[in-house]
Protein backbone atom coordinates (compact mmCIF):
# COMPACT_ATOMS: atom_id res chain seq x y z
CA UNK A 1 0.00 0.00 0.00
CA UNK A 2 1.24 3.33 -0.80
CA UNK A 3 2.19 5.48 2.01
CA UNK A 4 1.22 8.41 0.34
CA UNK A 5 -2.59 7.84 -0.33
CA UNK A 6 -3.76 10.20 1.28
CA UNK A 7 -2.30 12.89 -0.21
CA UNK A 8 -2.54 11.15 -3.81
CA UNK A 9 -5.59 10.07 -4.06
CA UNK A 10 -7.69 13.17 -4.35
CA UNK A 11 -5.98 15.33 -6.90
CA UNK A 12 -5.67 15.35 -10.25
CA UNK A 13 -7.10 17.03 -13.84
CA UNK A 14 -8.40 14.66 -15.68
CA UNK A 15 -8.40 15.91 -19.46
CA UNK A 16 -10.03 14.37 -22.19
CA UNK A 17 -9.92 14.42 -25.79
CA UNK A 18 -13.16 16.42 -27.60
CA UNK A 19 -14.30 16.28 -24.04
CA UNK A 20 -15.72 19.78 -22.30
CA UNK A 21 -14.89 17.29 -19.73
CA UNK A 22 -11.34 17.89 -18.22
CA UNK A 23 -12.90 17.21 -14.90
CA UNK A 24 -10.94 18.15 -11.81
CA UNK A 25 -11.69 15.12 -10.04
CA UNK A 26 -12.17 15.73 -6.26
CA UNK A 27 -9.86 18.83 -6.03
CA UNK A 28 -12.08 20.75 -5.40
CA UNK A 29 -12.48 19.53 -1.76
CA UNK A 30 -8.78 18.51 -1.00
CA UNK A 31 -6.73 21.58 -2.87
CA UNK A 32 -8.07 23.99 -0.95
CA UNK A 33 -9.13 22.21 2.67
CA UNK A 34 -7.45 19.50 2.65
CA UNK A 35 -4.93 17.16 4.71
CA UNK A 36 -2.31 18.01 2.77
CA UNK A 37 1.02 15.44 2.14
CA UNK A 38 -0.24 12.69 4.03
CA UNK A 39 -1.08 12.26 7.86
CA UNK A 40 2.54 11.70 9.58
CA UNK A 41 3.73 11.37 12.74
CA UNK A 42 7.46 12.43 13.06
CA UNK A 43 8.83 11.78 9.46
CA UNK A 44 7.10 8.33 9.28
CA UNK A 45 4.19 8.03 7.80
CA UNK A 46 1.04 5.83 9.12
CA UNK A 47 0.17 3.72 6.26
CA UNK A 48 -3.56 5.32 5.57
CA UNK A 49 -6.11 3.82 2.35
CA UNK A 50 -4.85 4.30 -1.07
CA UNK A 51 -6.83 4.45 -3.77
CA UNK A 52 -7.26 0.50 -4.11
CA UNK A 53 -8.79 0.40 -0.42
CA UNK A 54 -11.32 3.25 -1.69
CA UNK A 55 -12.48 1.52 -4.75
CA UNK A 56 -12.74 -1.91 -3.00
CA UNK A 57 -15.04 -0.16 -0.35
CA UNK A 58 -16.53 1.41 -3.13
CA UNK A 59 -17.35 -2.09 -4.97
CA UNK A 60 -19.13 -3.07 -2.02
CA UNK A 61 -21.60 -0.29 -1.84
CA UNK A 62 -25.16 0.13 -3.11
CA UNK A 63 -25.44 2.35 -6.23
CA UNK A 64 -26.65 6.11 -5.67
CA UNK A 65 -30.27 6.43 -4.60
CA UNK A 66 -33.16 7.36 -7.00
CA UNK A 67 -33.62 10.86 -6.19
CA UNK A 68 -37.18 11.78 -4.00
CA UNK A 69 -39.90 13.37 -5.68
CA UNK A 70 -39.42 17.22 -5.38
CA UNK A 71 -42.08 19.70 -3.94
CA UNK A 72 -44.58 21.33 -6.05
CA UNK A 73 -43.05 23.24 -8.81
CA UNK A 74 -42.33 26.72 -7.95
CA UNK A 75 -41.62 29.51 -10.31
CA UNK A 76 -39.29 32.38 -9.39
CA UNK A 77 -36.14 33.46 -11.13
CA UNK A 78 -33.03 32.87 -9.48
CA UNK A 79 -29.73 34.62 -8.82
CA UNK A 80 -26.42 32.22 -7.82
CA UNK A 81 -23.26 34.27 -6.62
CA UNK A 82 -20.46 32.18 -5.82
CA UNK A 83 -17.52 33.31 -3.29
CA UNK A 84 -14.54 31.41 -2.34
CA UNK A 85 -13.53 27.83 -3.45
CA UNK A 86 -13.85 25.45 -5.71
CA UNK A 87 -16.53 23.29 -3.74
CA UNK A 88 -18.35 26.32 -3.67
CA UNK A 89 -18.31 26.41 -7.47
CA UNK A 90 -19.58 22.69 -6.87
CA UNK A 91 -21.91 23.42 -4.48
CA UNK A 92 -23.36 26.39 -6.85
CA UNK A 93 -23.83 23.87 -9.12
CA UNK A 94 -25.72 21.39 -7.08
CA UNK A 95 -27.77 23.75 -5.21
CA UNK A 96 -29.10 24.97 -8.53
CA UNK A 97 -29.49 21.41 -10.16
CA UNK A 98 -32.21 21.12 -7.17
CA UNK A 99 -33.88 24.26 -8.09
CA UNK A 100 -34.55 23.63 -11.57
CA UNK A 101 -35.71 20.45 -10.81
CA UNK A 102 -38.13 22.07 -8.60
CA UNK A 103 -39.19 24.74 -11.61
CA UNK A 104 -36.92 27.92 -11.04
CA UNK A 105 -35.46 29.30 -13.71
CA UNK A 106 -31.98 31.31 -13.73
CA UNK A 107 -31.31 35.00 -14.64
CA UNK A 108 -27.64 36.31 -14.58
CA UNK A 109 -29.32 39.97 -14.41
CA UNK A 110 -29.44 41.06 -11.01
CA UNK A 111 -32.31 43.30 -11.36
CA UNK A 112 -34.67 40.19 -12.78
CA UNK A 113 -34.27 37.95 -10.08
CA UNK A 114 -37.28 36.86 -7.58
CA UNK A 115 -34.75 35.38 -5.18
CA UNK A 116 -30.27 35.80 -5.01
CA UNK A 117 -28.42 33.12 -3.49
CA UNK A 118 -24.93 33.78 -2.35
CA UNK A 119 -22.82 31.12 -1.74
CA UNK A 120 -20.37 31.65 0.79
CA UNK A 121 -17.45 31.29 2.65
CA UNK A 122 -15.78 31.29 5.63
CA UNK A 123 -12.55 30.19 5.85
CA UNK A 124 -10.34 33.61 6.39
CA UNK A 125 -12.51 36.93 8.03
CA UNK A 126 -11.62 38.78 5.13
CA UNK A 127 -13.75 36.57 2.95
CA UNK A 128 -16.73 36.71 5.40
CA UNK A 129 -16.25 40.63 5.29
CA UNK A 130 -17.03 40.74 1.52
CA UNK A 131 -20.09 38.86 1.83
CA UNK A 132 -21.50 40.98 4.65
CA UNK A 133 -20.70 44.05 3.05
CA UNK A 134 -22.67 42.70 -0.01
CA UNK A 135 -25.66 41.55 1.98
CA UNK A 136 -25.75 44.87 2.98
CA UNK A 137 -26.16 46.51 -0.04
CA UNK A 138 -28.81 43.59 -1.91
CA UNK A 139 -30.87 43.99 1.67
CA UNK A 140 -30.57 47.79 0.71
CA UNK A 141 -31.91 46.85 -3.43
CA UNK A 142 -34.68 44.19 -1.19
CA UNK A 143 -35.99 47.77 0.22
CA UNK A 144 -36.22 49.28 -2.97
CA UNK A 145 -37.48 46.76 -4.43
CA UNK A 146 -40.36 46.39 -1.94
CA UNK A 147 -41.20 50.66 -2.26
CA UNK A 148 -40.91 51.07 -5.80
CA UNK A 149 -42.85 48.17 -7.08
CA UNK A 150 -43.89 46.51 -4.28
CA UNK A 151 -42.18 42.95 -5.33
CA UNK A 152 -40.94 40.92 -3.11
CA UNK A 153 -37.32 40.01 -3.06
CA UNK A 154 -35.91 36.62 -1.12
CA UNK A 155 -32.12 36.47 -0.39
CA UNK A 156 -30.55 33.56 1.08
CA UNK A 157 -27.47 32.46 2.20
CA UNK A 158 -26.15 28.74 1.51
CA UNK A 159 -22.57 27.20 2.60
CA UNK A 160 -19.76 27.88 4.94
CA UNK A 161 -20.68 30.91 6.48
CA UNK A 162 -24.47 30.28 6.73
CA UNK A 163 -23.57 27.07 8.94
CA UNK A 164 -21.18 29.27 10.93
CA UNK A 165 -22.98 32.79 11.56
CA UNK A 166 -26.76 31.28 11.23
CA UNK A 167 -27.90 33.29 14.52
CA UNK A 168 -26.22 36.79 13.69
CA UNK A 169 -27.14 36.43 9.89
CA UNK A 170 -31.22 35.36 10.90
CA UNK A 171 -31.90 37.58 14.03
CA UNK A 172 -29.40 40.13 14.72
CA UNK A 173 -28.35 41.41 11.46
CA UNK A 174 -32.10 40.52 9.84
CA UNK A 175 -30.22 40.89 5.97
CA UNK A 176 -31.36 37.35 4.58
CA UNK A 177 -35.10 34.68 4.50
CA UNK A 178 -33.23 31.75 3.97
CA UNK A 179 -30.22 30.41 5.45
CA UNK A 180 -29.08 26.80 4.07
CA UNK A 181 -25.62 25.52 5.18
CA UNK A 182 -23.99 22.87 3.23
CA UNK A 183 -25.65 19.69 3.75
CA UNK A 184 -29.16 21.35 3.27
CA UNK A 185 -29.20 21.97 -0.51
CA UNK A 186 -31.90 19.39 -0.53
CA UNK A 187 -34.50 21.07 1.20
CA UNK A 188 -33.75 24.94 -0.30
CA UNK A 189 -37.44 24.34 -2.43
CA UNK A 190 -39.31 24.38 0.89
CA UNK A 191 -36.73 26.72 2.84
CA UNK A 192 -37.97 29.40 -0.32
CA UNK A 193 -42.10 27.78 -0.25
CA UNK A 194 -41.95 29.23 3.50
CA UNK A 195 -39.69 32.51 2.92
CA UNK A 196 -42.15 32.81 0.26
CA UNK A 197 -45.03 33.24 2.72
CA UNK A 198 -42.99 36.20 4.66
CA UNK A 199 -40.95 33.95 7.11
CA UNK A 200 -37.19 33.45 7.64
CA UNK A 201 -36.44 29.97 7.39
CA UNK A 202 -33.35 28.14 8.35
CA UNK A 203 -31.52 24.39 7.73
CA UNK A 204 -28.17 24.04 9.21
CA UNK A 205 -27.95 20.49 9.78
CA UNK A 206 -24.81 19.05 8.97
CA UNK A 207 -24.84 15.16 7.63
CA UNK A 208 -22.95 12.31 8.42
CA UNK A 209 -24.30 10.99 4.38
CA UNK A 210 -25.07 13.81 2.33
CA UNK A 211 -23.01 13.21 -0.77
CA UNK A 212 -25.34 14.43 -2.96
CA UNK A 213 -24.05 11.68 -4.69
CA UNK A 214 -27.67 11.39 -7.04
CA UNK A 215 -27.94 14.88 -8.29
CA UNK A 216 -25.52 15.71 -11.23
CA UNK A 217 -24.52 19.27 -10.78
CA UNK A 218 -25.64 21.75 -13.56
CA UNK A 219 -21.90 23.03 -14.75
CA UNK A 220 -22.40 27.08 -14.94
CA UNK A 221 -20.37 26.99 -17.62
CA UNK A 222 -22.02 25.60 -20.81
CA UNK A 223 -19.70 24.43 -23.46
CA UNK A 224 -16.53 25.35 -21.34
CA UNK A 225 -13.56 22.80 -21.72
CA UNK A 226 -13.13 21.90 -17.54
CA UNK A 227 -15.42 20.72 -14.75
CA UNK A 228 -14.61 20.31 -11.50
CA UNK A 229 -16.12 16.70 -10.06
CA UNK A 230 -15.99 16.43 -6.48
CA UNK A 231 -15.25 12.99 -4.77
CA UNK A 232 -16.02 13.92 -1.32
CA UNK A 233 -17.16 16.17 1.61
CA UNK A 234 -16.39 17.63 4.61
CA UNK A 235 -12.73 17.14 6.70
CA UNK A 236 -11.93 15.54 9.75
CA UNK A 237 -8.39 16.50 9.59
CA UNK A 238 -8.62 19.53 12.48
CA UNK A 239 -5.81 21.45 11.66
CA UNK A 240 -5.73 24.19 14.85
CA UNK A 241 -6.10 26.93 12.41
CA UNK A 242 -9.12 25.76 10.33
CA UNK A 243 -12.76 26.11 10.28
CA UNK A 244 -13.79 24.12 7.78
CA UNK A 245 -14.61 20.80 9.70
CA UNK A 246 -17.00 23.01 11.68
CA UNK A 247 -18.67 24.41 8.71
CA UNK A 248 -19.04 21.50 6.36
CA UNK A 249 -19.02 18.81 8.79
CA UNK A 250 -17.26 15.08 8.98
CA UNK A 251 -15.61 13.95 6.00
CA UNK A 252 -17.23 10.96 3.68
CA UNK A 253 -16.73 9.89 0.35
CA UNK A 254 -18.83 10.41 -3.27
CA UNK A 255 -19.83 6.64 -3.78
CA UNK A 256 -17.89 5.69 -6.99
CA UNK A 257 -20.48 4.48 -9.27
CA UNK A 258 -21.90 8.26 -8.84
CA UNK A 259 -18.61 9.75 -9.96
CA UNK A 260 -17.99 7.38 -12.83
CA UNK A 261 -21.68 8.53 -13.93
CA UNK A 262 -20.93 12.38 -13.92
CA UNK A 263 -17.51 11.78 -15.12
CA UNK A 264 -18.99 9.55 -18.08
CA UNK A 265 -22.35 12.48 -18.51
CA UNK A 266 -18.95 15.62 -18.70
CA UNK A 267 -17.46 13.74 -21.21
CA UNK A 268 -20.52 12.58 -23.19
CA UNK A 269 -21.51 16.61 -23.73
CA UNK A 270 -18.83 16.71 -26.25
CA UNK A 271 -18.40 15.44 -29.50
CA UNK A 272 -15.46 13.49 -30.23
CA UNK A 273 -15.15 9.57 -28.99
CA UNK A 274 -12.75 9.43 -26.54
CA UNK A 275 -10.23 6.82 -27.86
CA UNK A 276 -7.79 6.48 -25.13
CA UNK A 277 -6.93 8.18 -21.54
CA UNK A 278 -3.95 9.89 -21.62
CA UNK A 279 -6.00 11.94 -19.34
CA UNK A 280 -4.48 12.79 -16.26
CA UNK A 281 -2.96 16.20 -15.83
CA UNK A 282 0.19 16.17 -14.26
CA UNK A 283 -0.55 18.67 -11.55
CA UNK A 284 -0.41 17.73 -7.58
CA UNK A 285 -1.77 20.38 -4.78
CA UNK A 286 0.45 20.07 -1.82
CA UNK A 287 -0.81 22.39 0.34
CA UNK A 288 2.65 22.57 2.97
CA UNK A 289 1.26 25.76 4.97
CA UNK A 290 4.41 26.30 6.41
CA UNK A 291 8.13 25.33 5.65
CA UNK A 292 8.97 24.81 9.66
CA UNK A 293 8.07 21.73 11.58
CA UNK A 294 7.96 23.51 14.35
CA UNK A 295 4.99 25.71 13.37
CA UNK A 296 3.70 22.39 11.53
CA UNK A 297 3.79 21.31 14.40
CA UNK A 298 1.13 24.14 16.24
CA UNK A 299 -1.10 24.00 13.44
CA UNK A 300 -1.22 19.96 13.98
CA UNK A 301 -0.63 19.49 10.34
CA UNK A 302 0.97 15.88 11.34
CA UNK A 303 3.99 15.89 9.18
CA UNK A 304 7.32 17.75 9.44
CA UNK A 305 9.46 19.97 6.69
CA UNK A 306 11.50 16.67 6.14
CA UNK A 307 8.50 14.67 5.18
CA UNK A 308 6.82 16.90 3.13
CA UNK A 309 10.31 17.72 0.93
CA UNK A 310 10.36 13.17 1.06
CA UNK A 311 7.24 13.38 -0.45
CA UNK A 312 8.13 16.37 -3.52
CA UNK A 313 10.52 14.14 -3.94
CA UNK A 314 8.93 11.10 -4.39
CA UNK A 315 5.92 12.79 -6.63
CA UNK A 316 8.66 14.13 -8.62
CA UNK A 317 10.70 10.92 -9.37
CA UNK A 318 7.38 9.08 -9.78
CA UNK A 319 5.78 11.92 -12.30
CA UNK A 320 8.76 13.24 -14.31
CA UNK A 321 7.92 17.09 -14.97
CA UNK A 322 4.97 16.90 -12.60
CA UNK A 323 3.70 20.80 -11.99
CA UNK A 324 3.21 21.56 -8.34
CA UNK A 325 1.12 23.96 -6.14
CA UNK A 326 0.36 24.72 -2.99
CA UNK A 327 -1.09 26.91 -0.43
CA UNK A 328 0.76 28.67 2.48
CA UNK A 329 -0.08 30.70 5.78
CA UNK A 330 2.14 33.47 7.04
CA UNK A 331 2.08 34.82 10.54
CA UNK A 332 0.50 31.85 12.14
CA UNK A 333 0.30 31.57 16.05
CA UNK A 334 3.88 31.68 17.37
CA UNK A 335 5.78 31.85 13.92
CA UNK A 336 9.77 33.37 14.43
CA UNK A 337 11.60 35.26 12.02
CA UNK A 338 13.33 32.03 12.05
CA UNK A 339 10.02 30.11 11.44
CA UNK A 340 9.47 32.12 8.20
CA UNK A 341 12.70 31.92 6.84
CA UNK A 342 11.97 28.03 6.72
CA UNK A 343 9.10 28.66 4.48
CA UNK A 344 11.19 30.91 1.90
CA UNK A 345 13.56 28.30 1.74
CA UNK A 346 10.65 25.42 1.36
CA UNK A 347 9.50 27.66 -1.47
CA UNK A 348 12.73 28.01 -2.91
CA UNK A 349 13.68 24.53 -2.35
CA UNK A 350 10.94 23.03 -4.16
CA UNK A 351 9.74 26.03 -6.72
CA UNK A 352 6.40 25.74 -7.02
CA UNK A 353 3.88 26.44 -10.40
CA UNK A 354 0.93 28.16 -8.82
CA UNK A 355 1.01 29.29 -5.21
CA UNK A 356 -2.06 30.31 -2.38
CA UNK A 357 -0.95 32.15 -0.07
CA UNK A 358 -2.45 33.98 3.11
CA UNK A 359 -1.70 35.80 6.12
CA UNK A 360 -3.27 33.84 9.37
CA UNK A 361 -6.96 34.96 10.23
CA UNK A 362 -8.05 33.74 13.72
CA UNK A 363 -11.28 31.98 13.41
CA UNK A 364 -13.62 30.82 16.79
CA UNK A 365 -14.24 27.63 17.37
CA UNK A 366 -10.49 26.27 16.04
CA UNK A 367 -8.08 25.20 18.25
CA UNK A 368 -5.55 28.03 17.64
CA UNK A 369 -8.32 29.97 18.83
CA UNK A 370 -8.34 28.35 22.31
CA UNK A 371 -5.21 27.19 22.69
CA UNK A 372 -2.82 29.96 21.16
CA UNK A 373 -1.87 32.99 21.18
CA UNK A 374 -2.27 35.49 17.66
CA UNK A 375 0.74 36.94 18.56
CA UNK A 376 2.21 38.13 15.27
CA UNK A 377 1.23 41.60 14.70
CA UNK A 378 -0.79 42.68 11.60
CA UNK A 379 2.00 44.13 9.87
CA UNK A 380 4.32 41.41 10.11
CA UNK A 381 1.93 39.24 8.65
CA UNK A 382 1.91 41.49 5.47
CA UNK A 383 4.90 42.30 5.51
CA UNK A 384 6.08 38.23 5.49
CA UNK A 385 2.76 37.38 3.25
CA UNK A 386 4.04 40.10 0.64
CA UNK A 387 7.90 37.99 1.36
CA UNK A 388 6.35 34.78 0.77
CA UNK A 389 4.65 36.48 -2.94
CA UNK A 390 8.03 37.44 -3.69
CA UNK A 391 10.11 34.42 -3.39
CA UNK A 392 7.41 32.37 -4.55
CA UNK A 393 6.84 34.53 -7.90
CA UNK A 394 10.47 34.66 -8.62
CA UNK A 395 10.86 30.58 -8.56
CA UNK A 396 7.61 30.14 -10.37
CA UNK A 397 8.79 31.85 -13.16
CA UNK A 398 12.66 30.01 -13.20
CA UNK A 399 10.18 26.63 -13.16
CA UNK A 400 8.35 28.21 -15.82
CA UNK A 401 11.39 29.48 -18.29
CA UNK A 402 12.61 25.85 -18.16
CA UNK A 403 9.69 25.37 -20.44
CA UNK A 404 10.92 27.91 -22.73
CA UNK A 405 11.83 25.77 -26.69
CA UNK A 406 9.87 23.12 -25.34
CA UNK A 407 6.45 21.80 -27.51
CA UNK A 408 3.94 21.36 -25.38
CA UNK A 409 0.51 19.62 -25.69
CA UNK A 410 -2.41 22.42 -24.80
CA UNK A 411 -6.33 21.90 -24.20
CA UNK A 412 -7.52 25.33 -25.75
CA UNK A 413 -10.06 27.17 -23.88
CA UNK A 414 -11.08 29.76 -25.65
CA UNK A 415 -10.17 33.59 -26.75
CA UNK A 416 -6.97 35.22 -23.92
CA UNK A 417 -8.88 37.51 -22.05
CA UNK A 418 -6.15 40.26 -22.56
CA UNK A 419 -6.85 39.97 -26.84
CA UNK A 420 -8.86 38.65 -29.33
CA UNK A 421 -6.15 37.94 -31.42
CA UNK A 422 -4.47 35.04 -29.23
CA UNK A 423 -5.96 31.88 -27.88
CA UNK A 424 -5.48 30.65 -24.41
CA UNK A 425 -5.39 27.03 -22.83
CA UNK A 426 -3.74 24.64 -20.24
CA UNK A 427 -0.66 21.97 -20.79
CA UNK A 428 -0.37 19.34 -19.01
CA UNK A 429 0.40 20.67 -15.72
CA UNK A 430 -2.68 22.75 -15.56
CA UNK A 431 -0.20 25.66 -17.01
CA UNK A 432 -2.04 28.91 -18.79
CA UNK A 433 -0.66 29.06 -22.30
CA UNK A 434 -1.12 31.87 -24.74
CA UNK A 435 -0.99 31.62 -28.31
CA UNK A 436 -1.84 33.31 -31.67
CA UNK A 437 -5.26 32.95 -32.87
CA UNK A 438 -4.01 31.36 -36.20
CA UNK A 439 -4.61 28.84 -38.72
CA UNK A 440 -2.72 26.02 -37.89
CA UNK A 441 -2.63 22.19 -39.39
CA UNK A 442 -4.14 19.32 -38.82
CA UNK A 443 -1.39 17.05 -37.38
CA UNK A 444 -3.08 13.80 -39.55
CA UNK A 445 -3.11 16.26 -42.25
CA UNK A 446 -6.50 14.99 -43.49
CA UNK A 447 -7.79 18.43 -42.43
CA UNK A 448 -7.06 21.98 -44.07
CA UNK A 449 -5.55 24.10 -41.66
CA UNK A 450 -8.21 25.45 -39.23
CA UNK A 451 -8.04 27.93 -35.87
CA UNK A 452 -8.27 25.99 -33.13
CA UNK A 453 -11.24 25.62 -31.21
CA UNK A 454 -12.15 25.21 -27.78
CA UNK A 455 -11.86 21.69 -26.33
CA UNK A 456 -8.96 21.19 -28.93
CA UNK A 457 -5.58 20.32 -28.80
CA UNK A 458 -2.86 22.26 -29.82
CA UNK A 459 1.09 21.56 -30.07
CA UNK A 460 2.60 24.83 -28.89
CA UNK A 461 6.13 25.63 -28.82
CA UNK A 462 6.97 27.55 -25.77
CA UNK A 463 8.74 31.11 -26.42
CA UNK A 464 8.43 33.11 -23.89
CA UNK A 465 7.20 32.27 -19.94
CA UNK A 466 6.45 34.65 -16.72
CA UNK A 467 5.14 33.11 -12.93
CA UNK A 468 2.10 32.44 -14.26
CA UNK A 469 2.28 31.72 -17.79
CA UNK A 470 3.66 30.48 -20.91
CA UNK A 471 3.55 32.09 -24.90
CA UNK A 472 4.27 30.40 -27.42
CA UNK A 473 3.21 29.74 -31.07
CA UNK A 474 1.03 27.02 -32.45
CA UNK A 475 2.58 24.05 -34.64
CA UNK A 476 -0.26 21.43 -35.07
CA UNK A 477 -3.47 20.54 -33.95
CA UNK A 478 -3.28 17.21 -32.39
CA UNK A 479 -5.49 14.78 -30.64
CA UNK A 480 -4.18 13.26 -27.19
CA UNK A 481 -3.82 10.21 -28.23
CA UNK A 482 -2.14 11.09 -31.27
CA UNK A 483 0.48 13.53 -29.15
CA UNK A 484 0.87 10.50 -26.88
CA UNK A 485 1.89 8.03 -29.53
CA UNK A 486 4.62 10.58 -30.49
CA UNK A 487 3.09 12.06 -33.51
N1 LIG B 1 -6.10 31.84 8.20
C1 LIG B 1 -5.39 31.94 7.03
N2 LIG B 1 -5.42 31.03 6.06
C2 LIG B 1 -6.20 29.95 6.25
N3 LIG B 1 -6.44 28.88 5.48
C3 LIG B 1 -7.31 28.08 6.13
N4 LIG B 1 -7.66 28.61 7.33
C4 LIG B 1 -6.97 29.78 7.43
C5 LIG B 1 -6.89 30.77 8.43
N5 LIG B 1 -7.57 30.67 9.56
C6 LIG B 1 -5.79 28.68 4.17
C7 LIG B 1 -4.92 27.41 4.16
C8 LIG B 1 -5.78 26.43 3.41
C9 LIG B 1 -6.51 27.35 2.45
C10 LIG B 1 -7.76 26.79 1.91
O1 LIG B 1 -6.80 28.50 3.20
O2 LIG B 1 -3.71 27.70 3.47
O3 LIG B 1 -5.02 25.42 2.75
Amino acid sequence: MLPWGRALRAAGLLRSAGAAAAAQCGAARRERCGPGPGKRRGTKLPAGPDLRHFLRGAAKREPPPEPEPGPVPSSGRVYLETYGCQMNVNDTEIAWAILQKSGYTRTKQLDEADVILLVTCSIREKAEQAIWNRLRHLSALKARRQQQAGSPLRIGILGCMAERLKEEILHREKLVDIVAGPDAYRDLPRLLAVAESGQQAANVLLSLDETYADILPVQTSAGGTTAFVSIMRGCDNMCSYCIVPFTRGRERSRPIASILQEVRMLSDQVLQLIQERHNICKQLHLPAQSGSTRVLEAMRRGYTREAYLELVHHVRDSIPGVSLSSDFIAGFCGETEEDHQQTVSLLQDVRYNVGFLFAYSMREKTRAFHRLQDDVPAEVKQRRLQELITVFREEAARANEAMVGQCQLVLVEGPSKRSALELCGRNDGNIKVIFPDAEVEDAAGCQAPARAQPGDYVLVKVTSASSQTLRGVPLRRTTLSRSAAGH
